[in-house]
Formats: C-alpha cells, structure tokens, sequence
C-alpha cells in the first residue's frame, strides 16, 4: 500500500499544538512563541523551556504527562484505547495542547514501524535484526537504519519509538536476542547509539531499553537478578551507558526484572544514582508495559512515567499519585522533575517544535527497503566456506533450493517489534497466529531472488517436509542450498541451541546427499551445527528484513561481498555456557527466582576466554571473498589515552570490508577475564591495496570499576594490544603498551 497523503507540517503543527491560545509556524515549521508562552521560544535552551513550561501547568495537567495508555484496545481487560491515539499502537500520553505541548504517540520498535496485534496492522518496512545490525559492526550504517525507522516513524504520526534495545547477550537462547545487539559492551552500546541517534535526526524521541539486565525472557517479570555492582557496571550497565552518551535518547526504559531485590523500575539504586546522577541523563524514564508496581516506592526512586496502562495491576501514577503528591508521600518537586524531564526531551529533540502531522504522510517504501536490503548485506556473516562454494557460480546448471520457506520469503522474530509488511505474510499457516506470533515470513523470496539470477539453469525447491525427496533432489543437483530457520520472539527462550523441527536433520540428509551443500541460516542468534563438518558453505543471515530474499542472493552470488562478523560466540554446545540450564526453564507462570551472574562481567567471548572453552565460532569472525593482512601496527600512549594505528591489506583478488578488532590484555594486573574487545574499525579496501586506520581506546576498557570511590582505575603495567580479525584469531598480529596508574570518573572522564 502506498499511502499518499500530503499534509503540510504548518498545518499539522498548527492542528495539533496550538489550540485557541495560538502559537504561529513559521515558513520552515518552527513554531514561533507568543509573549504567553515563553517556553515555546526555540531559542531558550530545552532545561529553560521545560522549566517555564512546568511553572504554568496545572496539578491534573501534570499528573496527564506521567500516565501513559496502551494504544490499543485490551480485549481481556475490556478496554478501548484513548481517541486520539492510533489503532494498534503501542502507546499514548495525553499532551497539554492549552500550552502548546503535544500528545505522545508511541510506536515500537528496533528494526522499524511495529503494530500491535490484530486486523489493523500498518505496513511498514522491517530492518533486519538488531543483531545483524550489529554484526555490521558499522556506526553509519546503524545510523541510517535508525533515521530510516525514524522517518517511518515520523510518517505515521508517532513522536517516540520505543527502539533502542542494547540488553547483553548473556543468554544466547533469550528469545529477544534478535532485537540487541550481542554480547560486547562497546560494540552493542556504539551500535544502538548510533540507531538512536538516526532515529532521532527525525526529531522525535528514541529509548534506551531495557534498563536493566533483563538478558532472558523466562519469568522475566518475575526473576531476580543478582549481579555485584562492580561487574554490572563493566558489562550491561557499559553498554547501556556507551549507547546513552553515543545515542542522548530523550527516554529510557526500565525492565520489567528485579535487580538485587528490587524491581528495575523502582530500583532508586539504578534509576536516581547511576542513570540520573552519575551518568547525568536528563531525559524521562518510562517503565516498560506491566513492570510499574507501585505508587510512592517507584515515583521516588525515579520512575517517571507509567506506560502502557491497563497493563499494569493498577494505575499507580492516576489518582494515588495525585493523592501521594497532595499527602507529600512523593515531594511535589518529584512531580515536577517527572514532568520537567519528559519536556526537557520533548524540547530537546524537536517533538514541540516539529509536531508530527495528524495524519499518514507518504513513504517511500522501495527507498527505505534498499536502506534495510544494505543493513543485511553488511551483517550476513559467512561462517564457513571451505571448498570455494560460494559465490554461486552464475553456469551453475542445476541448482536445489531446501527448506526455510525459501520460496515464499524470509523469517522475522515475534513479540512488540515485529513489523507488518505492506505484501501480507507470506506463510499465514504458520503457528502461533497469536502473541508472541505471528509468526511472520517476509515476501521477499531467495528462491525467486536467485531464479532471477540464473534464468537459464533449472532452480527447484523442495519444502524439505520429506526429507528422502529432498535428498534425491539434492543428489540430482549441481549445487544445494538448504535454508533453515529458527523462530525466537518476546516472552519465550529457545529450550536449548539446536535448530527446531528436524532441520539438523534435514541438513545431514542433504549434505550425505551431495557434499556441495551451502546452509542459509535464518536465526535469532547463536545455533549449534551438527553438520558443519559435512557442508561446504554456511551463511548467517539472521533475520534479513523486508527485502532478505534478495539481500541473501546478492551475498550468494557476490554482488556484495559478505562483511559481517559475528557481535556473538556461536558456543559448540549448552555446557559451554555459564549456565548450561536456562534458570527458570520451563517457565511456570509466577514463579520468583534468583538468576544469578556469577560470571559476573566475563560475559561471552571473555567467559569463553577465563574457561578456556573452544567456540563453535568465536565472536568477531566472519570469512569474505577475499582475504585480508593486518601489519604496521604501532601504538601511543598520550596523557593515558590509547591509540593504534595498522594497516589493513586486501590480499585476495576482490575488493571487500575487514573489520579490525583490537583487544587489549593487560599482562600484569587482573581483570574479569583475559582480554576485552577495545576498538574496532570497518575498512573497505581495493584488491592488492593497503588502508591505514586507526582506533582510540576509552580508558574505561582499559580499567576496573571501583563501586567504592564510583571511578574507573587503570593499573599501572603492561598491556598486550592485539589486532585481530576475531577474538580467537591465529593470525592476529600485537605489541605491547606501558600505561601508569590512572584514574577516571564514573564516566570515564579524566579526573584532574
Ligand atoms: C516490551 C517492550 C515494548 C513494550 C511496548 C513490552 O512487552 O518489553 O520492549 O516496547 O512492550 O510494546
């Protein structure tokens, strides 16, 4: 569907802000501030203007701002949604629209425009998973993926998307691993930010979420994480601090966990000390749908705004809030702060003065599908391809394509983020067809994709649902490709790491059948590969988005060279993990339990690291069409900060992307495990030529957390700088750094 209304931002501001008191747009749709409103002047900084802006609202004005709704209707609850929210949307907060301020309408999520459940749904374009954003482990393209949802976003009417998620990898068979971004504090923060802040070039607001440590879906609402401070603040709280300062989200969002005994979005300890205090965000927190359980513990400890309501058990911030303020149980300067904070982000980024227009505006579907096409042709990893298999030789005369609803489409992950695509699912038979489901295929066809590709070979598929005619195919084919996929989504966690219905199965089959077998995964995350040893080829193509059939078959026949590399350890098999049994799996509805973290912040490829394990695939790997040198590599140290310079050499005959990861060790002092990913740098480079890069190291990567003095300590000593192409690379070249003692703040600035 193609939606082409037009309507003008002067009169969508106008509609929407200014009622009768009658704030005037200017010609470039600022809104210019009459004498009564002071806080609409754009000139004032956002504090000043959310300042003025508070003095002159009402109590009830106020209490409106920190309530939000579901912006849809609860069949269970028997409730509808507010009029002026939009159908199947994921949240709204009524404005203050005698002031000029607007309503919020909120959309989620990482990968684009979500819609809630039901006959409703708004066509929108999905990227590929968060994780394959972030297997790109390239800033502008996560920059642009994120200003291409925002502007969808933007397009539909909303001012927030609720996008952002950076929560760790510490569990690979988290159901909602595909909406992050892996399992390394720097890359997964610098990802994320770098999406926030794309979304927020469209000026509206983007979240950070989930805050925090909510790394599995079992008994999420209910599990009690227990983590001392100093390793959350090396490990999930890291990454959610690197994507705040990278991304400025103007909101964040608390989980829906308890954290050392007290739920995140009443935990005074993680929303006013480290979020508001120590890493001085002035934005708004709002709770995620269902995890607000109080009224004076959650509005004093920092909670600012109550989501998603009726999903919550009672509607803490309505009428006992109003009642806890004028009783002084929640300080009326509380109240203000929660209001001052939402405004402070509605004017910091743009949602007063650039109102979003009360009605669709047209969007370039085919423009933001190649945006998305990009992202999952810079984040398909190859994971293996040892007798030359790929590319596909375009004189290929017999080519057999397996599995994986190949023919119809491409996989996506379930629960709030899934987006709707403008062609219907592919695969409608598919089950659930209900929350966390449905379980959606993209129509964007490999098949179709690669019989485009080779119109005069014979390309036939087989659905693989019996498995001796696929072997015969297989057997009577040049070369086979065999899709599988595993459905992950919000609420559940994959039982264990294997492929589901029989697809390892499948694949073996396959592979005995004819050995030039190449397998197109489609997960959530990390699987384990009983096959690997019996086929050629392996590409990880994660969820590829609404255009994946044809960014797969790009990749297959090396229109794009594959530069993916993996944000996570592909562990060989569940006994590798900290936690070998998923706590709390099977879920049993309200059952409370501590998960404890006693890795602390070893945390993927460094618990693999401290344990000595051997991966499957180590984090960081990713093979090309060519193959790359890295040399010339020359460290400084200045004033304490870390730089390398190297150079990276295309050896191969293609030209391709390396990604230059540099680790640090430190070879005297000791820290969670024995090395840390701490730079990377993405270099495209021509066959046969050099690039010369470099990366600087934040000094928090070179340190410890010290929870006492709240500072980030270097010790004095030497340290082993290692540029690799992953963190198990043999190849992987290194020199050695002197650094003293030093000290940083809680953010890792200087402290003289
Ligand atoms: C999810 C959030 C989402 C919210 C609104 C919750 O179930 O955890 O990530 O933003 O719903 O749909």
């Amino acid at each position: 569907m193609k939606l082409k209304t037009k309507i003008s931002l002067l009169s969508a501001a106008v509609a929407l802000c200014c009622g009768s008191v009658g704030a005037q747009t200017g010609a470039a749709g600022e809104v210019a501030a009459p004498a009564s409103m002071p806080w609409m002047n754009a000139q004032l900084g956002a504090e000043e203007r959310a300042r003025l802006a508070v003095a002159a609202m009402t109590m009830d004005e106020k209490l409106k701002l920190v309530y939000g709704y579901l912006g849809s209707d609860m069949e269970s609850k028997k409730t509808t949604r507010p009029a002026p929210s939009y159908k199947q949307s994921a949240g709204f907060i009524y404005g203050v629209p005698r002031l000029g301020i607007p309503n919020l309408w909120e959309t989620d999520a990482g990968v684009g425009v979500a819609s809630q459940g039901g006959p409703d749904a708004r066509p929108g374009t999905a990227l590929p998973s968060g994780l394959n954003t972030a297997a790109t482990w390239d800033l502008g393209t996560a920059y642009a993926g994120g200003a291409m949802i925002g502007a969808e976003a933007r397009a539909y009417g909303f001012n927030v998307l609720l996008a952002g998620g950076v929560n760790l990898m510490r569990e690979p068979r988290n159901g909602r691993n595909f909406e992050y971004a892996g399992e390394d504090p720097l890359l997964a923060g610098k990802i994320v930010g770098a999406q926030i802040k794309g979304i927020q070039s469209n000026r509206i607001v983007s979240t950070l979420k989930h805050y925090a440590l909510n790394d599995q879906e079992t008994n999420r609402t209910t599990l009690n994480v227990k983590i001392d401070d100093r390793s959350a603040r090396m490990s999930d709280l890291l990454a959610l601090q690197i994507a705040n300062e990278e991304g400025n989200p103007g909101s964040v969002m608390c989980s829906y966990n308890r954290v050392n005994g007290v739920y995140a979005c009443e935990n005074s300890y993680l929303l006013n000390e480290v979020l508001k205090k120590d890493w001085g965000f002035k934005g708004w927190v709002m709770s995620d749908w269902g995890a607000t359980h109080s009224t004076i513990p959650a509005a004093n400890a920092g909670l600012d705004q109550q989501s998603g309501m009726p999903f919550d058990l009672a509607d803490y911030f309505g009428p006992p809030l109003k009642e806890a303020v004028l009783n002084g149980w929640v300080p009326q300067s509380r109240l203000d702060d929660m209001v001052r904070r939402i405004l402070h982000a509605m004017f910091a980024h743009g949602v007063v003065d650039h109102p979003v227009a009360p009605a669709p505006q047209s969007i370039d579907f085919g423009a933001h599908a190649a945006v998305s096409r990009k992202d999952a042709q810079e984040g398909m990893v190859l994971l293996k391809n040892s007798t030359g298999a790929l590319p596909l030789s375009r004189s290929a005369k017999k080519i057999a394509v397996i599995g994986g609803y190949a023919d119809r489409g491409v996989l996506a992950g379930g629960g709030s983020s899934l987006v709707y695509p403008a062609g219907g699912n592919a695969a409608p038979e598919l089950l659930p067809k209900t929350w966390p489901g449905p379980v959606m295929v993209y129509p964007s066809s490999p098949l179709k994709a690669i019989k485009a590709r080779l119109p005069s070979a014979t390309v036939a598929y087989a659905d693989g649902s019996d498995r001796a005619a696929a072997a015969k195919l297989a057997r009577e084919s040049d070369v086979v490709l065999v899709f599988a996929t595993q459905w992950t989504g919000e609420g559940f966690d994959m039982p264990n790491l294997s492929l589901t219905d029989k697809q390892d199965e499948l694949i073996a089959t396959v592979a005995e059948a004819n050995a030039n077998t190449v397998v197109v995964l489609e997960t959530g995350g990390p699987v384990t590969m009983p096959w690997l040893a019996k086929v050629s080829a392996v590409l990880e193509a994660w969820y590829p988005g609404s255009d994946g059939g044809e960014a797969i078959a790009g990749v297959l026949f090396g229109e794009v060279n594959p530069s993916g590399r993996l944000p996570a350890t592909f562990p060989a098999s569940e006994s590798q993990l900290p936690r070998p049994a998923l706590d709390g799996f099977p879920e049993v509805a309200d059952r409370r339990f501590d998960v404890n973290y006693n890795e602390g912040a070893a945390v993927g490829y460094k618990w693999f690291d401290l344990k000595g394990l051997t991966p499957l695939f180590p984090f960081g790997h990713g093979l090309s069409y060519t193959e790359f040198a890295f040399s010339d590599l020359a460290a400084s140290v200045k004033g304490g900060v870390v730089r390398a310079s190297f150079t990276v050499k295309n050896t191969g005959k293609v030209a391709g992307k390396q990604v230059a990861q540099l680790y640090v060790s430190p070879l005297t002092a000791r820290w969670e495990a024995p090395k840390r990913l701490a730079g990377f740098q993405k270099v495209e480079v021509q066959p046969g030529a050099g690039v010369q890069a470099s990366v600087t190291v934040d000094p928090r990567l070179l340190a410890v957390f010290d929870s006492a003095s709240k500072t980030w300590k270097v010790a004095k000593g030497d340290y082993k700088l290692t540029l690799a192409a992953n963190a198990a690379d043999s190849k992987a070249v290194s020199t050695v750094v002197h650094l003293d003692a030093a000290v940083y703040d809680v953010n890792g600035k200087p402290t003289r």
